[in-house]
């Protein structure tokens, strides 16, 4: 069973999470906030593994503070110039240090190990070209592909309206009691079940 710890940030309304496994106490951390050494006593948590859902920069600004305890993990799609030359510029300026280096390992499919639980990687670009959710019983970290109060923009560059829509269509087809887990609150929720936010999700589609 995993623990499912929500940390919101001020800054870009971004929504990080720690995921710590009940049994082994084992954690895995989604899109660590700069502040993160602030948040969570990085010294009392056995931290496994790094992900970032996407490599825009509001998603990336804590992984200088966590790159010495655990690999940091994304799908190859965010590879891009654009955004390797933005997480330099914006990480120099906020961190004054060069990004850390991160393993492009996660594609489709690739399941990540937290204790006993399976985590399965869904690649769903359209926001960006290697944005990822992550499933696992009953919940998914949805990063910015969807919110409670809506979709991720698509133009940024390497964003695309057409994949968005193909992925928002492939989330929908999962259980509808799923807990999303969104990467942003503009609003008032954190998170909601999916068939709650179904209904705007198929507006979207019809309007993408
Ligand atoms: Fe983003």
């Amino acid at each position: 069973m995993i623990d499912v710890h929500q940390i919101e940030s001020r800054s870009f309304s971004l929504l990080s999470y720690l995921l710590v496994d009940q049994e082994t106490g084992a954690c895995l951390m989604i899109d660590p906030p700069r502040d993160i050494k602030k948040r969570v006593n990085l010294d009392e948590i056995t931290l496994e593994s790094v992900i970032n859902s996407h490599l825009h920069p509001d998603h990336t600004l804590g992984n200088a503070a966590v790159s010495s305890q655990a690999p940091i993990l994304a799908h190859p799609g965010e590879r891009s110039f654009f955004l390797r030359t933005l997480n330099s510029l914006l990480s120099m300026l906020f961190t004054l240090r060069l990004p850390p280096r991160i393993s492009f390992t996660l594609t489709q499919g690739s399941t990540v190990m937290l204790g006993n639980t399976c985590l399965e990687v869904l690649h769903t670009p359209g926001h960006s070209p290697g944005s990822i959710c992550l499933y696992w019983e009953g919940n998914l970290i949805s990063g910015d592909t969807v919110f409670v109060e809506g979709v991720g923009r698509t133009d940024i560059p390497g964003g695309s309206s057409l994949k968005l829509k193909n992925s928002i269509e492939r989330i929908l087809l999962l259980p509808p009691d799923t807990m999303v887990w969104p990467g942003h609150s503009y609003g008032t929720r954190y998170s909601a079940p999916l068939s709650e936010i179904t209904p705007m999700l198929r507006w979207v589609l019809t309007v993408l």
